[in-house]
Formats: structure tokens, sequence, C-alpha cells
């Protein structure tokens, strides 16, 4: 693996939680493969799991970690190419990318959409800049499409947790008071897609995703009958895919806050969310503070996840 964007470049889905199960049991087994290599973890938005779980998951194979925070410190950089850099942006992306690219052997990314532009979101214009013109291995932090370390440690994480061998998983949209990326819910629906799950997600009208993404999934407006015997409920607020409400918040619906009531429809369903999570506005604090809840494992694994993806970086370079 070179680059590692989204599901396609995992291979083989039961090799690589294979691969993960190992990581998981041998966290130090890997020291040397990361010796005298840098990894850079470049920042365009904040981040808590992320930032730590991959510094983290590089340190555990050997490697020396630089983080930037873009915003803070660094110039600001213009993306846009064929402009006259006469506004507040002193360096251009195109110098700035090779030149990051000289400091380290790979690279991570997290850049979110921005909603102004729907085409430059959805064609990845910053990560992809970065895979062409950095000279490196890029790989994905989040992106403005897609959150796919996030993602595999979510599958992670249920076949971990799963009583049966096909669980029923249901993505239910939630209440936010700002407008939030679809990244999450994008990325977490390739990946169950790319399972025999029973996969089915819910939300509101007008909170239609991205068919490329949607895929096979059941889509089910209503929530109560959605929740029926599901053994995971994963959690994600996300604004207007469809134009012309592209990245905007068309609801705040406190009935779609994931609550006991609706938890007892289910197979006594584990509660699951890639944090950070508002209380009480996605999820009520009985359902995140019960024994059902599995967000703290969930995060957790996203250094198993970091780490298997890495190494099989390193051991492509
Ligand atoms: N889930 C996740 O990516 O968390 P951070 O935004 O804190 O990195």
């Amino acid at each position: 693996m070179r680059h590692f964007t989204s599901v396609q470049e995992i291979g083989d889905l039961k090799q690589a939680l294979e691969n993960a199960r190992y990581v998981k049991q041998n966290p130090f087994a890997d020291q040397s493969l990361g010796h005298n290599k840098t990894l850079m973890l470049i920042f365009f938005n904040s981040s808590l799991r992320t930032r730590l779980s991959t510094q983290k998951a590089g340190m555990n194979l050997g490697m020396n970690v630089i983080v930037l925070d873009i915003n803070q410190g660094a110039w600001k950089l213009e993306t846009e190419q064929g402009v006259v850099m006469d506004g507040d942006k002193p360096e251009h992306i195109l110098e700035a990318i090779p030149v990051m690219g000289s400091y380290c052997d790979v690279i991570g990314v997290r850049s979110f959409a921005q909603f102004e532009n729907k085409e430059n979101d959805y064609n990845e214009l910053i990560l992809n800049q970065f895979i062409r013109y950095s000279g490196k291995p890029v790989f994905s932090m989040e992106a403005a499409t897609r959150h796919p370390l996030q993602s595999f440690a979510d599958l992670i994480t249920i076949e971990e947790y799963k009583k049966r061998e096909r669980p029923k998983v249901v993505l239910t949209w939630a209440p936010h008071p700002r407008a939030l990326p679809q990244a999450v819910p994008n990325s977490f629906a390739e990946w169950m897609n790319a399972t025999d799950y029973e996969f089915v997600i819910t939300h509101p009208e007008g909170y239609e995703l991205d068919p490329q993404f949607v895929g096979d999934a059941t889509v089910e407006y209503d929530k109560e009958k959605a929740y029926r015997d599901a053994d995971f409920i994963y959690a994600k607020n996300w604004a207007a895919y469809r134009d012309p409400h592209y990245g905007k918040v068309l609801s705040t619906d406190r009935t779609w806050t994931v609550d006991a009531a609706k938890m007892a429809l289910t197979n006594d369903a584990y509660f699951m969310h890639c944090l950070p999570v508002r209380r009480n506005m996605i999820v009520s604090d009985d359902v995140i503070d019960s024994a059902r809840s599995i967000v703290i494992p969930e995060a957790a694994n996203r250094v198993v996840s970091a780490q298997t993806v890495l190494k099989e970086i390193l051991l492509s370079i």
C-alpha cells in the first residue's frame, strides 16, 4: 500500500482485520520498520484522537514524528491554482507540499470539507495535491469525503463486540447545532458495504448521502423501524449533501437523539460514535454512560487502525 485514502486501498478486508489483530497483540513487534523514518502529520483542522493515536502508532513502529498545525504558526496557505496572491495567504500549497515532503518519509493529512464548493470538496482538492506534489506516501487523517482510519477502527471494534456472524449495523443521523461534513458517515457506509453485515442508514428526509457511498445499504426514514433488532447503533450528525442545500443544517430535531427509548427497540445494541460527541444532542447521557456504550474502546482502536495502515505503507517503501 502506498497511499491510503479509502477502503479501496486496504485490500482484502479479512486479511486487514487479521493484520490489525496482530498489531493489537504485538504493538512493539515492528519497531525496526520505522527506524530512521520520519512521519509528518499535517492538520488543517482540529483533532484530539487522530493526532494522538496516529502519533502513538508511528512511535510504536519506531518512527520519528513531526506534527504541524497549519493554522497555528505556519504561513497561511493558498490552495487554489492560478490565482493572483494579493490576499492574506503568503505561501502557495504548490511550494509548501514538496518542501514538507522533503522533510519526511510518510505524510498524514487532515483536511475537512469547506462547504464553499461541493466540487472541490468531493474532488478532494487538498488531499490529492499532497498525493501529487509531495513525492511521498500520503494517508488521510480525515479528508473532505472520507475518514478511513476512523472507519477501519469502527470495523475492528464491531468485529470485537459482535455476537452474531452478520450483525445488523445501523448508521443514524443525529442532531447537532453546526454544519458537519459527511466524511464520517460516507466512509462508515463505504466500509460497512464492504462487509457482509446487514447495514441500514436512517436519517430525516433531506439528509440523503451521496449515492456512491450509500451503495447497497437500506435507507429507512422511519428511525424506530431502523433501530429494531439492531446490534450496533452508530450515531453521527452530517450536513445536507444534496443541492441546493449542500453544507446546510436543515433540522435539529431532537427526536433523532439516541436515547434509552429507541435503544430499547434494539437487540441490546452497542452504541458507537467517532467522538467528539455533543451529549444530549447526539446521544443522551444515560446511553453514552451505559455499559452498552463502546465509544472508548472504539477510540482506543484508532491506534490499531493507524498502526496497521502505517505498517503496510512502511513495508512498501
Ligand atoms: N474521531 C476523530 O477523528 O476524532 P478527532 O477529530 O478528535 O481526531
